[in-house]
């Protein structure tokens, strides 16, 4: 069997939650990769609203395993609220989810230190969820993490005393005071928690599911455009967040890697720092934000709103292998009279598709098609082919740039509000 894999083609937020919620019956197992508790997914079906940040979106379906990849950093704290709040909601964590004893752990020290590095970076912050994440996965890269499987060492309190030290040297530099004896009883504590789970050792196990022929969907997390070597660096993630980081974080060959979703949302948007060209500080920008709620689900910031970046898509579409689109959120572009849609930008006087080296010195001008908008409501749909012409016009001119055919069309946040093209 092959691992298919489900991620964001733009600045996260895409809409990846509901989807893998909505495609999980398809599949055995759901698999997190990458990123960390800077995730914010967000599932809806009965009434319900939840936003996940470490835990896979499959764990609300029933008789699916989920799986927490090496690739992914985990603070305990984090994880400890999430698995309260799934199981007062009556789902059975500890029986639908392993966790890699690879995955790296996120210290409190690391959540200061990214607190820190952000503050004495003023106006050139990258606007992190300051989450620990870029601190943790420094460390892995460092060769000083702490990794889950740690938890089940004797000596366990003795590695963590060893970085707690070495981070207490370096929030001296920030003139940080450190931790307190009380956050860090907090951190242990919540161990406790993750020590209940059933950690594996992911690689074996996840090699030899495939080997029983089990479905497994990788669920990416952030975006492309915040990929670490091919996001707008430095206004990126810490993580590999494109397919290639489906390998690295759960230990599987590339060439088990089968359908490749890319989710897009109908506009763009994107929280924190970092170029953004097709961006909209205007009453447009406000209507899309409003109309789409586009407030983080892990931050609560305002998302940046604009115009759908088509030479970026491509570029993610490029780097992914996608094989199928996902469009997200047109029905927030309801009632706008023209949608307009970038198709290159000019660049020292010239059209080009491709995005250039340093965009973050000289954001590039994007050059625009014009769309026409479709007027009615289109939230209430039950098949696609009840569908305004101008919303499969967009869809086609969306099609003949990237080349990839776009099969699903969400319509609203709930698991029920999905079209199958
Ligand atoms: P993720 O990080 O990619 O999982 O996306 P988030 O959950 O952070 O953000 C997506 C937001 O859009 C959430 O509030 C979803 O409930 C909501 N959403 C998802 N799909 C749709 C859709 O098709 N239409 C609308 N209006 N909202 C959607
Ligand atoms: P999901 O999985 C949107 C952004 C932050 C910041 C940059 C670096 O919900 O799509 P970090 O905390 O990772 O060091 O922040 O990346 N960012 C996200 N933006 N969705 C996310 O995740 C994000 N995770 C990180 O806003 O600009
Ligand atoms: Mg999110």
């Amino acid at each position: 069997m092959k691992v298919d894999v489900l991620l964001g083609l733009q600045w996260g937020d895409e809409g990846k939650g509901k989807l893998i919620d909505v495609l999980a019956p398809e599949y055995d197992v759901i698999a997190r990769f990458q990123g960390g508790p800077n995730a914010g997914h967000t599932l809806e079906f009965d009434g319900i609203k939840h936003v996940l940040h470490t835990i896979p979106s499959g764990i609300f379906r029933e008789g699916k395993l989920n799986i927490i990849g090496n690739g992914v950093v985990i603070d305990p704290m984090v994880f400890k609220k999430e698995v309260d709040a799934l199981t007062k909601l009556g789902v059975d964590v500890k029986k639908k989810l392993w966790i890699s004893r690879k995955a790296h752990l996120i210290l409190p020290t690391h959540r200061m230190l990214d607190a820190a590095s952000e503050a004495m970076k003023g106006k050139t912050k990258i606007g992190s969820t300051l989450k620990g994440i870029g601190p943790a996965y420094m460390d892995k890269t460092g060769r000083n993490g702490i990794r889950v499987g740690d938890v089940e060492r004797t000596d366990f309190k003795e590695a963590v005393d060893v970085l707690l030290k070495k981070h207490a040297e370096l929030l001296s530099f920030y003139n940080h005071p450190g931790i307190t004896a009380e956050e860090l009883e907090a951190w242990m504590a919540s161990i406790e928690t993750l020590k209940q789970m059933t950690l594996i050792d992911g690689e074996y196990e996840i090699n030899q599911l495939i080997s029983e022929g089990k479905r497994i969907l990788a669920e990416g997390a952030q975006g492309s455009l915040l990929d670490i070597d091919f996001g707008s660096y430095p206004y990126v993630t810490s993580s590999n967040t494109v397919t290639a980081g489906a390998c690295t974080g759960l230990g599987i060959s590339p060439a088990r890697v089968g359908k490749v979703y890319g989710v897009f949302k109908a506009y763009c948007t994107r929280v924190g720092s970092g170029p953004f060209p097709t961006e909209l500080e205007d009453a447009t920008g406000e209507k899309m934000r409003k109309n789409g709620n586009e407030f983080g689900s892990t931050t609560g910031r305002p998302r940046r709103c604009g115009w759908l970046d088509l030479p970026a898509l491509k570029y993610a579409v490029m780097l992914n292998g996608v094989t199928q689109l996902i469009m997200m959120k047109p029905d927030v572009l309801s009632g706008f009279d023209e949608l307009k849609v970038c198709h290159q930008y000019k660049v020292n006087g010239k059209s080009q598709k491709r995005i250039p080296y340093n965009i973050v010195n000289e954001i590039p001008e994007p050059e625009y098609l014009s769309c026409k908008g479709w007027p009615t409501d289109i939230s209430k749909l039950k098949s696609y082919n009840e569908r305004p012409e101008e919303l499969q016009h967009y869809i086609e001119v969306i099609e003949k740039e990237i080349q990839v055919p776009v099969t699903i069309v969400s319509v609203g946040p709930d698991r029920t509000q999905t079209l199958i093209r």
